[in-house]
């Protein structure tokens, strides 16, 4: 399907974009109406950031699944929607064409139905990478219940938090997962979660790596059973439901800088609007495209690159179960080739650590299908993007930078792929409808190029965050009450001679560890639970790899065997949040800086992290200078 808001030339990019600022409601609604709505909407645009009160499509009726699937059958049914590349490379591809997609989303909704879940019902998803987790979602969709995936890296604590703050009754999850040369026990971790979540009615559990479960009779049902009682009522259809354009979509949690993660909201229309036009704009896409995008579904990217934003444009889009590095390091040139993958998102730590295996694993690999390159997540330097440039793309490919967040739904800065300039380590330029600013420390806007500040963004697009679930005052504070009149990244940026963004990280006290973004406070609260912890101090570090690791300085009771202490403190974050928030360095230190009022000086820690010792700026006015010494002396 082509569609009219497709930018083919740099000249086509400076119109849209004076559109967009001229008269955005025009430039949105002309876009809103290549979609299916049920009933067109009344208002394009009702907005204040104060509340903040965000709406779009105000009064239109559809449903984002109708969009996705239905719309597509009858020109596009036997086109494959997924492709699923299971974890090791002797079990057979899967192949899921759109109709086959939407009779298995139909037939899971009546499943979720037969269980009681009803419009509005939060639903947690906590699986692999498998068709079945796209399926659950989308069923999620087609009858409005909003599905809250959680990636299976995160414990048993932390979908319990999740489940205490969505009060979802419902989960979907499988046995176990295969990642690599591990299964993941996903249905043993939720059952250590459910301990603390007596309110939980339902667990679906879908059969994959065939490891013993405990299933409870009444709560937990498996998805097998279920499908053959829907087969068995006869019955394969499942209406849409439909839904108000704002009504929520999904709840996604992402750390922030304060201890406890925040379930971001995005609704139905809006998201859908801005998830596929970002799709076709950033990547260019065409109909015979192979989409791959490498993060999981679990983060905001396989929500909108995996899912939404290639099923709405009708492309075909690879689900890849596996890892990079299994059976080895050229596994995700495997793929490539096999699977004649013309477009490849990927992200920065992935090329980092792909790098390290130099050229062998390209060897014999045809990676001629390749035909635009991509990466998201964190920052990437210039080497990584020479190589991934080199490698991947034989020194012709265009490379997308696309910096975008959670909260914002998708892609807002980014070139598009052979049609504006690109800029290695730079995001480059806002896709037409996203206005950027830079902001200084006292809130004056920085015009003007050859500038950095805090980047904010000055007026709503379609796909941003509506709430943060069950407290809109956290998100009012968190991302609207920085900057008056402007949506608050947390990223600082500059703007270069041309106009050009770079994005230079965080501004705030938010990790991006191999681009999973992880709050320091959660991390100081995980550590600061373990007995024997006085107090600690997180921040980030660059690392070759990962692209920042993160660094704990830790006061312990009575220092004497750090040995264990180290392990014990491991095991504790690793159980309370998850083996992906485990600091890469551990240093005991006698004492924390500190202010005379009592705060943690952590400028100074960082500086000492990253290696900075010589540069610390005056430290006699703290409370205790002569821990610095001893800090510095104890660096690891
Ligand atoms: C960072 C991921 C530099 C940034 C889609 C942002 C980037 C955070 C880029 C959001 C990029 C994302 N260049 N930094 N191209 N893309 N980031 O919510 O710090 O997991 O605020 O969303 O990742 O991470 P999140």
């Amino acid at each position: 399907m082509a569609y009219s808001f497709q930018i083919t030339s740099p000249d086509a990019y400076k119109l849209a974009y004076e559109k967009s600022v001229m008269d955005p409601q025009g430039f949105w609604a002309d876009i809103a109406q290549n979609f299916f709505w049920r009933k067109k909407w009344d208002k394009v645009l009702e907005w204040n950031f104060k509340e903040p009160r965000i709406e779009w499509f105000r009064g239109g009726k559809l449903n984002i699944t109708e969009n996705c699937l239905d719309r597509h059958l009858g020109t596009i049914g036997n086109k494959p929607a997924f492709i699923w590349e299971p974890n090791d490379d002797e079990t057979d591809a899967r192949i899921l064409s759109y109709r086959n997609l939407h009779f298995k989303v139909m037939q899971f909704a009546n499943v979720l139905k037969n269980n009681g879940v009803r419009k509005g019902d939060r639903v947690i998803i906590y699986m692999g990478m498998v068709p079945e987790l796209a399926i659950a979602v989308l069923a999620c969709a087609r009858i409005g219940a909003i599905h809250s995936v959680v990636f299976g890296g995160f414990s048993a604590q932390s979908i319990a938090d999740r489940l205490h703050d969505s009060q979802a009754a419902y989960i979907i999850t499988q046995d176990g997962s295969l990642r690599g040369n591990k299964t993941v026990p996903l249905k043993d971790i939720i059952d250590d979660a459910l301990v603390q979540c007596p309110f939980v009615r339902k667990c679906i559990v879908l059969t994959q790596a065939r490891i013993p479960v405990s299933m409870i009779k009444g709560r937990d049902v498996w998805w097998e059973d279920e499908i053959k009682k829907v087969e068995s009522q006869g019955n394969p259809d499942c209406p849409a439901e439909e839904m108000d354009a704002e009504d929520p979509l999904f709840i996604l949690y992402t750390s922030g800088s304060t201890g406890k993660p925040k379930g971001v909201v995005h609704t139905v229309g809006g998201y859908m609007v801005y998830t596929a036009y970002s799709f076709v704009n950033v990547f260019q896409y065409r109909p015979e495209d192979i989409h791959f995008c490498t993060a999981d579904i679990g983060w905001i990217t396989g929500h909108s690159y995996i899912i939404y934003g290639p099923l709405l444009a009708g492309a075909t889009s690879l689900i890849f179960a596996g890892i990079p590095t299994y059976p080895d390091a050229g596994r995700l040139w495997d793929v490539v080739a096999k699977h004649k993958v013309s477009i490849l998102y990927t992200a920065p730590t992935a090329i980092r650590s792909l790098m390290g295996y130099g050229e062998a694993p390209f060897e014999g690999k045809d990676l001629s299908s390749l035909r635009v390159l991509g990466t998201v997540g964190e920052p990437i330097n210039e080497e990584a993007w020479h190589w991934y440039k080199k490698h991947a793309g034989a020194d012709k490919l265009p490379v997308v930078d696309t910096w975008w967040q959670t909260e914002t739904g998708g892609v807002l800065i980014s070139n598009l792929a052979g049609i504006t300039p690109e800029k290695p380590g730079y995001a480059t330029l806002p896709l037409p409808g996203v206005q950027p600013v830079l902001m200084d420390e006292n809130g004056k806007e920085l015009e003007g190029n050859d500038v950095s500040g805090n980047l904010c963004i000055k007026f709503p697009w379609p796909g941003m965050l509506r709430t943060t679930y069950g407290d809109h005052e956290r998100c009012r504070t968190t991302y609207f009450s920085t900057y008056d009149n402007l949506y608050f990244t947390g990223d600082g940026a500059y703007r270069d001679e041309n106009g050009m963004y770079r994005i230079t990280g965080r501004v705030d006290d938010v990790l991006n560890v191999s681009g999973h973004r992880i709050g320091t406070a959660e991390v100081e609260n995980a550590i600061n639970m373990h007995h024997g912890v006085v107090e600690s101090a997180v921040v980030g570090y660059p690392h070759e790899v990962k692209g920042q690791g993160i660094y704990a300085y830790i006061v312990l009771e009575n220092p004497d065997d750090t040995h264990l202490s180290e392990q014990d403190i491991m095991k504790t974050v690793t159980r309370l949040i998850g083996a992906i928030a485990r600091p890469d360095k551990l240093q005991f230190v006698p004492d924390l800086p500190k202010t005379r009022s009592g705060k943690i000086m952590r400028r100074i820690l960082r500086k000492i992290a990253e290696g900075e010792t010589a540069n610390l700026g005056d430290t006699t006015t703290l409370l205790n200078p002569e821990v610095v010494e001893q800090i510095i002396t104890g660096r690891l």
